[in-house]
């Protein structure tokens, strides 16, 4: 599937046949200056391109012959001691199936070979690193990187079947913490439950930080201290997934810790439902990524006017960033080998700079193949709602007495993983999201 994807960048480069692409892959991080390691993940473009998920190898893909050179480190009888097993060629060539294997100090003897009259590299670091090299190679450092989030945004259907594995996986580990969680519990043992479907199914890499959040901790949108007891009463909100051969899962669910939702909790979890619900109907090829956005805003607003949360007109809201309060990130952002996946802004789009908006990671209309997820979420963060009840024009669309008594309430997401079809999507996520739901799978 490696080589389908490096055909798929070959045939962006049809008309520049003198030319070459390099990638140096990630070395292994260690944390500050000692000597423990950071578990290797390879660097998402290179494993695109190759598949290989090891430290320190580099390809050159020759655009005029469209062969694959892969370079690899040369390994001493120490780094079998320490690391593990040195591989042969025969094991390279056969696990990789490059064009031609070399070790990685001949990266200067191949490129003068190929001569390319330009070599693309990913940034700038590369491009000096070649240049450094041979002063004679002219380096382009802008187009390997669009190519190649051009490639990466419109998925193969092996790569939706990494992205359906992770999420097979991450739906068995929500049900086990949704049916395990009791309060009286820390947000670290619900961490421990969930990663134990994880690692029992071999996937060994989470593709984020995940979220393990109880009552107002959920309100902190990227909140991964995990070490609050979980008290009677509380939400809890779980954001967390796993990769699958480096593809991602990012699903979320917010539910009560004692299986029961209160009235208010339901109110406002239904709210944010209501928003999901109306996207999910509205997805489909051409639909574009900020209408979607704004559909879940409004939606969301119009259930917390029910509530009695904000008063007044929606489409004032709407105009006024009210909603901004309150739901303060972006509907979604597209996945793949990257959480928040690339080309979410191809060149020319710009965030739009208001601050309902400005934090969408992505403005594009959607087309069959693209993976995103669709996230709403209602908070009641102090810092943002305090302020806001100070300022004349904000406060008139609060009931501040009701604001006021929910600012220790947490937070609401709800987030699943779909997949743009001819039609519309194909959902990855398989957790209950109805309130009648969940509550029946936590008795
Ligand atoms: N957990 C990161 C996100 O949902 O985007
Ligand atoms: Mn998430
Ligand atoms: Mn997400």
């Amino acid at each position: 599937m490696h080589s389908k994807h490096r055909e798929k960048l070959f045939s962006l480069f049809d008309d520049d046949q003198n030319g070459a692409v390099f990638i140096q892959g990630k070395d292994i991080m260690y944390r500050y200056d000692t000597d423990y390691e950071f578990p290797f993940r390879q660097e998402s473009n290179f494993w695109y391109l190759t598949g290989v998920n090891e430290p320190e190898c580099a390809l050159i893909l020759d655009l005029n012959t469209e062969e694959y050179h892969l370079f690899v480190p040369e390994r001493d009888a120490q780094y079998a001691v320490w690391h593990g097993y040195v591989k042969t060629r025969e094991q390279y060539l056969e696990e990789y199936k490059p064009d031609h294997l070399h070790f990685h100090n001949e990266i200067l003897t191949v490129l003068n070979e190929l001569n390319p009259e330009t070599v693309y590299c990913l940034n700038e670091e590369q491009a000096q690193f070649v240049e450094d090299l041979s002063r004679d190679f002219k380096v382009d450092s802008d187009s390997l990187t669009d190519a190649l989030t051009y490639c990466r945004v419109l998925k193969t259907d092996w790569e939706l079947d990494q992205l359906r594995e992770a999420s097979r996986v991450n739906n068995l580990a929500y049900r086990a913490a949704m049916q395990a969680i009791k309060p009286g519990m820390y947000e670290y043992e619900i961490k421990a439950i969930f990663n134990k479907v994880q690692l029992e199914n071999g996937l060994l890499m989470d593709a984020y930080n995940g979220i393990f959040a109880a009552g107002k901790n959920a309100s902190i949108l990227h909140y991964v201290e995990s070490k609050s007891k979980i008290e009677d009463g509380d939400l809890f909100l779980l954001d967390a997934g796993f990769e699958c051969n480096g593809y991602a899962s990012d699903f979320t669910r917010t539910f009560p810790a004692n299986g029961t939702y209160t009235d208010i909790q339901k109110g406002i979890y239904n709210s944010v439902l209501s928003g999901m619900n109306a996207v999910l109907d509205a997805v489909k090829p051409g639909v574009k990524m900020e209408d979607l956005h704004l559909l879940a805003a409004r939606t969301m607003m119009e259930g917390l006017k029910e509530l009695d949360i904000v008063r007044g007109s929606v489409d004032d809201m709407m105009n006024e960033d009210i909603f901004a309060l309150f739901f303060p990130h972006g509907l979604g952002h597209f996945l793949g080998l990257d959480t928040h996946d690339v080309g979410g802004y191809p060149k020319g789009v710009d965030r739009i700079d208001r601050p309902g908006i400005k934090f969408l990671r992505a403005r594009r209309e959607l087309q069959p193949g693209m993976v995103i997820t669709v996230e709403p979420g209602i908070y009641f963060v102090p810092a943002v709602l305090e302020p806001a009840m100070q300022d004349e024009a904000k406060k008139s669309f609060l009931n501040t007495e009701k604001v006021r008594s929910l600012l220790n309430f947490g937070g609401v997401r709800i987030e699943d993983d779909i997949a743009i079809t001819d039609t519309g999507y194909e959902n990855f996520t398989d957790v209950p999201k109805e309130v009648d739901d969940i509550e029946k799978l936590m008795k």
